[in-house]
């Protein structure tokens, strides 16, 4: 081995360990492997579940390239059985070199000789190296085929480089389980973190899929970017970090009580303390009546006034926005008058009572809704606590931006454009189209997908979301299904 090659070899170590991604990982030790040993045919294996499994193939006289860029190769698996060399060199975890296949009798080699048969080949030397980890357990195999002299001629593979292949063979092997280490614990990771979110929905029916849909059309959406070459398509990664910040997004809404977040009327058994007050004031006209203090017209008038006053409470109760309409009524109902029996005078609603069903939209009074609006600081501060790794640094100020609109007037920092990355806009899109799709929320029927959409477009003209974004996830169609 000269100097030239010592240098290869370094530098080779040095992009194995930087490369990422297993399958182009595994694409340059057959390339390195069959360079250094100028050979004619390189396979990779991978030891799983106690077979081999084709990685990568490749034949440089006969033109085959196959695997190695994501796709599969759909050739039977070798099974683990030593007569077979691959299987041989990973159950011993020692290289065999095999000078001529058609005289060696050590091992089974009709598999080579049906594939010359059917191709016109002639598979002759052949180093077979396993690839181990750093426990010293082979996770897949490195067969080379063909080494060539000078002229081209088949020769057989030179002793001097088994000890260099195989040690670059084992590089590979342990950077192939450190990225599968990495992946098995960002997959865990995921895992817990959907577990967790689905736990968080779970604990209010009104929300019970609103985490899981949010992430099903966000995922949809992103890979339509990367279909069509977006200028905001995302790397794999990036778009991992996105959905967690999606799946964590309302994970303060575990520190908000049920009372709250189930709200589904202004008063919540508000029958009981308004209907007994309206039972008193009609037994208290009857007995004017029956005293002769008023006329029986009055006292029957009174009743009338009641029964309305009383379904008109209903309906602004559990209305989701109160009309103009419901609002002079229930105002015109606080309004009147009755003398108790301690001959105190009294209206017939509280001012609490008044107030609380005044709302305009929804059930939260502006104190609940305070309380409700602070889930976003809890996610924020919940997710303070957790150590991202660099690839997820932005979920928490993502995730914790999620009611913030872009002419300030979200919540809870009232952030404008200027402070709003295009990952925060599309989940604020994305939260607001679920929410108003959904058919679980307490305070209103579902939405059809369409008008929802409608709805964030008069919002995009109002400068609150994003409506470039929002064109986009339309002409994405990713609203059109429903959980991912
Ligand atoms: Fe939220
Ligand atoms: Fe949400």
């Amino acid at each position: 081995m000269n100097t030239l090659d010592i240098e290869r070899l370094l530098k080779i170590g040095i992009e194995l360990s930087a490369n990422a991604d297993s399958d182009s990982l595994m694409r340059e030790i057959v390339d390195v492997a069959m360079d250094l040993t100028n050979c004619d045919g390189g396979t990779l294996y991978i030891l799983e579940n106690d077979v081999l499994t084709f990685h990568i193939m490749v034949t440089l006289s006969l033109g085959i390239d196959r695997g190695g860029h994501g796709q599969t190769i759909e050739l039977p698996p070798v099974a683990l059985k030593p007569t077979n060399v691959c299987a041989r060199a990973a159950l011993d975890k020692a290289l065999i070199n095999v000078a001529d296949v058609y005289e060696d009798q050590r091992f089974d080699f009709s598999g080579p000789r049906r594939y010359d048969q059917m191709t016109g080949y002639r598979t002759k030397s052949m180093l077979v190296i396993p690839m181990l980890d750093d426990k010293g357990d082979a996770i897949g195999v490195l067969q080379l085929l063909n080494a060539k002299d000078q002229n081209g001629e088949t020769i057989a593979f030179a002793q001097d480089y088994e000890h260099v292949i195989q040690s670059l063979a084992s590089q590979a092997a342990i950077r192939l389980t450190n990225l599968n280490y990495s992946r098995e614990i960002t997959r865990l990771l995921e895992s817990m973190v959907q577990v967790l979110s689905t736990a968080i929905d779970a604990r209010s029916p009104y929300n019970a899929n609103h985490t899981r849909n949010m992430a099903g059309y966000g995922k949809r959406f992103l890979t339509w970017l990367r279909e069509t070459n977006s200028e905001h398509a995302m790397t794999p990664q990036e778009e991992r970090e996105f959905l967690m910040a999606v799946w964590l997004h309302d994970v303060g809404k575990l520190g908000i009580a049920l009372s709250i977040m189930d709200k589904s009327c202004r008063i919540e058994g508000f029958e009981d303390a308004i209907r007994q007050r309206f039972l008193l004031i009609e037994l208290l006209s009857e007995v004017e009546w029956l005293k002769g203090r008023c006329t029986k017209e009055a006292y029957e008038k009174t009743r009338e006034d009641l029964k309305e006053a009383l379904e008109a409470i209903g309906n602004a109760n559990k209305a989701g926005f109160l009309p103009d309409d419901l609002l002079q009524k229930i105002e015109e109902i606080a309004s009147r008058e009755y003398v108790d029996r301690d001959g105190e005078v009294k209206h017939w609603l509280t001012n609490s009572e008044r107030e609380t069903l005044s709302i305009r939209k929804g059930t939260l009074t502006a104190a609940e809704r305070s309380i409700m609006e602070s889930h976003v600081v809890l996610t924020k501060k919940m997710l303070e606590r957790i150590s991202f790794s660099k690839e997820y640094s932005h979920v928490t100020r993502w995730a914790s931006n999620h009611h913030e609109l872009l002419d300030g007037s979200g919540y809870p920092q009232h952030l404008t454009a200027a402070d709003l990355s295009f990952q925060e806009r599309l989940l604020t899109i994305l939260d607001v189209f679920d929410a108003l799709t959904a058919n679980d929320r307490p305070y209103k029927k579902a939405m059809p997908r369409e008008k929802a959409l409608g709805i964030l477009r008069s919002m995009a003209s109002e400068g609150k979301v994003d409506g470039d974004i929002l064109e986009l996830f339309y002409q994405s169609n990713a609203w059109t299904e429903g959980k991912e």
